[in-house]
């Protein structure tokens, strides 16, 4: 049983994606680590998206710690992981861990939830369920500064909006794999719903759908 949640930057998807895979019991696997994981890696040895070969070497080695590392969640992580994530070797790098993860869940769960920007298009094209969830930019920014300002770093409104606008360009545009609704996904509009009634309205999605 495979449930893939995609859309924009700080829709709320690993959020939701977390709240569904406990209540299913089913294992979770949020793709953007892997991309954040690639950026960290460049990020720690000093080179940047433009030494091609370095992105690639980037992309076949990352080490489960770099997956726990702080700097991961960092907003200069996700800049640089959106850069990094337009490239086609990087993205079949990460392609057959994520389609395994989904394939056999890691400890015997019944299914799994994988959240991305291409999980229901090319990852998990036959998923059993598909959310396509997205809010206003204006309402992603302000929850992403929220997110930062818990955990203690100040954030400005202006500067996450326009990264998160600037990554959704180039997340949108790539030409590989770009962030697209698929044609069978459902669309969940999350700028009126807070994380309790986004969950909720997911699992009234899921459950006429026959997953639980
Ligand atoms: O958490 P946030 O929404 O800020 O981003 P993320 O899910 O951690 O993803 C970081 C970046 O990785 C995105 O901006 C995408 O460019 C890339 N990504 C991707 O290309 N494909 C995926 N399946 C997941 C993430």
């Amino acid at each position: 049983m495979i449930i893939a949640i995609d859309g924009p930057a700080a829709a709320g998807k690993g959020t939701l994606a977390r709240r569904l895979a406990k209540h299913l019991n089913f294992a979770y696997l949020d793709s953007g680590s892997l991309y954040r994981a690639v950026a960290l890696n460049l990020i720690i040895s000093g080179q940047d998206e433009n030494n091609e070969d370095g992105v690639i070497a980037a992309s076949k080695n990352i080490e489960p710690s770099l997956l726990e590392d702080p700097r991961l969640r960092d907003e200069a992580t996700g800049h640089l992981a959106s850069k990094v994530a337009s490239n086609k070797i990087v993205r079949e790098n990460l392609l057959h861990f994520q389609q395994n993860f989904a394939a056999n869940p890691p400890n015997g769960e019944a299914g799994a939830i994988v959240d991305g920007r291409d999980i229901g298009t090319v990852v998990c094209p036959e998923a059993d369920l598909k959310l396509f969830v997205t809010a206003t930019a204006d309402e992603r920014a302000k929850r992403r500064q929220l997110e930062l300002e818990q955990k203690g770093i100040a954030a400005n409104h202006e500067n996450i909006l326009s990264d998160i606008q600037a990554r959704d360009k180039m997340d949108s545009e790539r030409a590989t794999s770009p962030l697209v609704q698929a044609e069978d996904a459902i669309l969940l509009d999350t700028t009126n719903l807070n994380a309790e009634k986004a969950f909720q309205a997911a699992l009234g999605l899921i459950k006429p759908a026959n997953l639980v």
